[in-house]
């Protein structure tokens, strides 16, 4: 019997919808919000209207890209948390509606457990158990993986994600939302060792990133006094050395989780695996240290519904379903 999941993500600023048959992605549509833009970030109820404009087109796509009609589907997914609230709930009411009208099951997937099990999307696919380093706008955490429905955060930040370090730092230099992705394209002309900023260290494998964009902040405020247009001037190299530092922190924690925990399977997952730096820096272990290293395909950094069908797949094949009262989470727990 074929198992047809349609996937729905809506917790921030991406209205989503795939199609996954017998773990095969046959559609994974996107429709990313450019009202946001303007704003220097995500509005959250901006975010909420756009979704209710974006969900029945988004869905419809999957649909006919993936040359599957409404009837065949045997299961519907959604994002239950944790994200904004209003977003969330655009995603959750349409598919508890369609659930209800089909008769079909309905599971609630969690954003995070979702970026990493993004990884079995495609070959290759990591053996259990893994390190995920899962790092994106909202979080920032090292994740102990013994199984698909069985992980435990082992760190995390105890402030700023880094996706939001990057963001932030960004936002000083005058880019647009969100920034990390130019901030990578910037630091490609730039000397990544041009300046040092101050890093917070943490206790065991947790993070902090609040300390280095102050003093990030605070270094560009000083040398833009005594220099004006240092700022302008000096973009690339400014972005290169924030970029080196955000990997940096990132890279030492997860290489002493790695060897206390003497695994050697780690992948990353999440909005800022996409950054060509960290990318390289973890194969640079894999060579180093023996790692085998697993990288998402950049389509399955950022968010998308492609993610939230696999890891629907693992609950669908568990049985684990979501009452039809159930109601998202904005801080659903890992
Ligand atoms: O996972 P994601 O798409 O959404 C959340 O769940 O937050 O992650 C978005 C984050 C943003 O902070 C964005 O700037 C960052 O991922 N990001 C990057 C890159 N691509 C996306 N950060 C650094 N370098 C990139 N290439
Ligand atoms: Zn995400």
């Amino acid at each position: 019997m074929s198992e047809i999941i349609l996937a729905i993500e809506s917790s921030c600023d991406e209205t989503a919808a795939a199609i996954l048959k017998n773990g095969t992605i046959l559609s994974n549509i996107i429709a990313t919000q450019s009202i946001h833009e303007k704003y220097g970030g995500v509005v959250p109820e901006l975010a909420s209207r756009a979704h209710q404009q974006n969900i029945i087109p988004v869905v419809e796509e999957a649909l006919s890209a993936a040359k599957i009609a409404k009837n065949e589907i045997n299961a519907v997914a959604y994002t239950k948390g944790p994200g904004l609230l209003g977003a969330l709930l655009v995603g959750a009411q349409f598919a508890k509606s369609l659930a209800y009208a089909m008769e079909i099951p309905l599971i609630g997937v969690h954003h995070m457990h979702a970026h990493i099990l993004a990884h079995f999307i495609e070959e290759p696919k990591p053996g259990f158990p893994f390190l995920c380093l899962t790092v994106s706008g909202g979080h920032t955490q090292i994740v102990l993986v013994r199984d698909y429905l069985d992980m435990e955060v082992i760190g995390q930040t105890k402030d700023d994600a880094v996706g939001e370090a990057f963001d932030k730092s960004a936002k000083m230099l005058e880019l647009p939302y969100p920034g990390g992705p130019l901030i990578d394209k910037l630091a490609q002309k730039g000397n990544p060792m041009a300046y040092e900023f101050s890093k917070t260290d943490m206790p065991g494998y947790d993070y902090s990133f609040s300390g280095i964009k102050t003093s990030i902040l605070y270094f560009l405020r000083d040398r833009e006094k005594s220099e004006p247009g240092f700022v302008q001037n000096n973009k690339e190299d400014i972005a290169a050395s924030v970029q080196r530092a955000l990997v940096e922190m990132l890279m030492v924690k997860l290489r002493k989780a790695a060897k206390d925990l003497k695994i050697k399977n780690v992948a990353i997952a999440g909005g800022v695996s996409a950054n060509s730096s960290l990318r390289s820096a973890l194969l640079n272990e894999a060579e180093k240290r023996n790692w085998n290293v697993f990288i998402p395909a950049f389509e399955y950094c950022t968010d998308n519904a492609a993610m939230i069908a696999i890891a629907a797949k693992y609950k669908y094949e568990a049985s684990i379903f979501e009452a039809l009262d159930d109601s998202p989470n904005p801080r659903l727990p890992f």
